[in-house]
């Protein structure tokens, strides 16, 4: 589904992305995991179009996207969250995702009359449903829980009908009990979509990816199905490192 060659990004001197090359299979859960700058963002950032590689390539379905920007890669089905939350906080959930669906309207119709808003309204209520949200329908998000924010966030990427849904740690600074729904949420999601999910935490991503690259210092220092990154010295190591230079 998608697939990256070789892709390099520099800033100033700091090698954030160093020629890394994976690729994400349809429908799965391929995930990339690393410690603290790592590069995550950064790689995510020149799939989704939000920054321009230095070099290599990003394909999605064998069609070549470098550089596409965001708005064109969204329009051709790649639907991302950011790793801070990215809502409008003064207004509920239901307008939150029905601004999502509406977006999907032939044209833009943000100024239209209230009665031509029913399709949008059905479906974001369908959508609540679904995600689990239909009770906080009416409260402003701003009010919600940070699991229950990373939620309507998910909802509304998934409004856009996605190809492609890229998630970057959307269990931050969640509690365990929040971290396992999302979880769960997400798994659910695959199947339907592709999912690319930055994970800071190993064990948490182990249960629900299919596949996983390991980021270390801009490179990819090892992918393979959950089980082998476990058993990795090498990605051990390389947390174990971060670690260290953190204490
Ligand atoms: N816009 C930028 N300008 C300069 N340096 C940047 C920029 N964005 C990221 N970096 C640097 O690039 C490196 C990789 O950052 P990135 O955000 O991709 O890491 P990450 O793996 O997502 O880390 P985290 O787990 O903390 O989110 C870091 O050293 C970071 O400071
Ligand atoms: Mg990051």
């Amino acid at each position: 589904m998608i697939r990256v060659i070789d892709l390099s990004k520099s800033f100033g001197a700091l090698r954030a992305v160093n020629h890394l090359s994976f690729e994400a299979m349809p429908n799965c859960i391929t995930s990339i995991i690393g410690p603290n700058g790592a590069g995550k963002s950064t790689a995510f950032n020149l799939i989704a179009g939000t920054l321009r590689p230095d070099s290599g390539r990003v394909e999605l379905e064998g069609h070549d996207v470098t550089g596409e920007p965001a708005y064109r890669l969204a329009k051709l089905g790649v639907a991302r969250s950011f790793q801070i939350t990215n809502l409008f906080f003064g207004l509920s959930v239901l307008e939150n995702v029905r601004f999502a669906c509406q977006s999907l309207e032939s044209r833009n119709r943000f100024l239209t009359r209230l009665d031509r808003l029913s399709a949008p309204v059905r479906r974001a209520t369908e959508i609540l449903e679904e995600f689990g949200l239909d009770e906080s329908a009416d409260q402003l998000v701003g009010n919600l829980s940070h699991g229950d924010q990373r939620r309507v966030e998910i909802a509304i990427c998934m409004a856009l009908t996605p190809r492609v849904l890229m998630l970057d740690e959307p269990t931050q600074g969640m509690s365990p009990a929040e971290t396992a729904e999302i979880d769960t949420l997400i798994k659910s999601l695959a199947g339907r979509v592709t999912v690319l999910l930055i994970e800071h935490d190993i064990d948490l991503v182990m249960n629900i990816s299919d596949h996983v690259i390991v980021m270390h210092q801009g490179r990819k220092l090892f992918e393979g199905p959950p089980n082998e990154v476990r058993a990795s010295p090498a990605v051990r190591e390389a947390y174990l490192g971060a670690e260290h230079a953190a204490a």
